[in-house]
């Protein structure tokens, strides 16, 4: 039977957005489906005339590997806590009546925790809804990887490879400060994968002499550079992480961190002496081509959603279960966050390597 579905990204862009779209676009075509992009989030179902466009064959044409997303998206537009004329509204309800108006018979939602935490509560009020999980932050818990993550980590490896020979002709410790808010994946996985001397996650409370030990060590062993690679959510022992930005503050759905990596590398030039440079990697991590890795999960999940939907099974997640794409329920997907277990093998294996933890 033909049905009319929509797609929308919320939160933030993230590598392999447009090969779910493409995935999606091209597996409901496939069914004589017609697909319809909204666009800038949820807030596209609150200005379906503008914002809701028909999707064919030729709007996905060519966007495989290119980052971002071509439906736009926004993390200020949460229907349930809605920002219009400087107020705070639950329009919820004019999104399902749009819904409903337009016809569609089913909304694929792609997104990390704030999108799907939305999902959910729409799939709640009796909409049919599929979640996509997305973030470069690896956080979500019933997914063993999230796409995106893998080009995040690719990304910050290559700037840390970088930033080796810089660092070794000045005779410089540099600190790179990575995204993944509370969970440390990213700084993890390229700190080792990247050669970094010094690895500080949000799981491990670190003390500012402990590493600095392990800077002084290496230079009295004769490796007259270092490479510190702290997540932004990083946090001294006793201390909260530090942020710039509020959740709820303009809208927004997440807080924004940022500003560990300046406040490290000032206590090591203070309790080194040590020429030191910081570096924030910022968006970068989530620009560019996606990896062949992240391309096929999203091309994956996109279908197994478009499946999902032809077997009338709403209200989950598709999540990479290897070998398979399982569904979730949407409920359970968004309960935990997927943090980093400290005593996790890839913990133990830098550990082992000498790699420093600042504990
Ligand atoms: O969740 C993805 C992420 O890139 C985090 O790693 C980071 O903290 C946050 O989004 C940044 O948000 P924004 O793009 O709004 O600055």
């Amino acid at each position: 039977m033909s049905k009319k579905i929509a797609l929308l990204t919320g939160g933030g862009d993230c590598p392999g957005l447009n090969a779910v779209i493409r995935a999606v676009v091209k597996s409901s075509l496939t069914n004589g489906w017609k697909v319809y992009g909204v666009l800038q989030g949820f807030s596209g179902l609150l200005d379906p005339e503008n914002k809701v466009i028909p999707m064919g064959e030729e709007s996905v044409r060519g966007i495989l590997h290119i980052g971002g997303t071509i439906l736009g998206t926004t993390n200020r537009a949460n229907p349930f806590e809605y920002v219009e004329n400087d107020e705070k509204k639950d329009v919820s309800s004019r999104v399902k009546e749009n819904f409903h108006q337009l016809g569609l018979d089913a909304l694929i939602c792609i997104g990390g925790d704030g999108t799907l935490s939305i999902a959910n509560k729409f799939s709640q009020m009796g909409l049919p809804v599929i979640g996509i999980p997305k973030t470069i932050d690896n956080d979500l818990a019933s997914t063993v990887i999230t796409f995106g993550f893998d080009t995040a980590v690719n990304n910050a490896t290559d700037a840390l490879d970088k930033l080796h020979s810089t660092a070794e002709s000045h005779e410089r410790v540099i600190v790179v400060e990575l995204m993944g808010r509370y969970a440390g994946w990213i700084t993890l996985n390229a700190g080792i994968s990247g050669g970094a001397d010094v690895i500080l996650i949000p799981e491990i409370p670190f003390c500012m002499d402990r590493v600095c030990e392990k800077i002084e060590k290496r230079y009295n062993n004769g490796r007259k550079f270092a490479i510190v690679a702290v997540a932004e959510g990083a946090k001294p022992k006793g201390h909260d992480e530090l942020f710039s930005k509020g959740k709820g503050e303009d809208g927004r759905q997440e807080v924004v961190l940022g500003g560990i990596g300046e406040w490290v590398a000032t206590q090591i030039r203070e309790k080194t002496v040590r020429d030191t440079r910081t570096l924030t990697l910022g968006h970068l991590q989530r620009g560019g081509t996606p990896t062949a890795f992240d391309r096929l999960l999203s091309t994956r999940f996109g279908a197994a959603a478009v499946r999902m939907i032809a077997e009338q099974n709403f209200g989950i997640m598709v999540a990479l279960n290897p070998p398979d794409i399982i569904p979730v329920p949407l409920e359970e997907a968004i309960k935990n966050s997927k943090q980093v277990p400290v005593d996790s093998d890839i913990v133990i294996s830098a550990r082992q390597l000498g790699l420093s933890f600042g504990d």
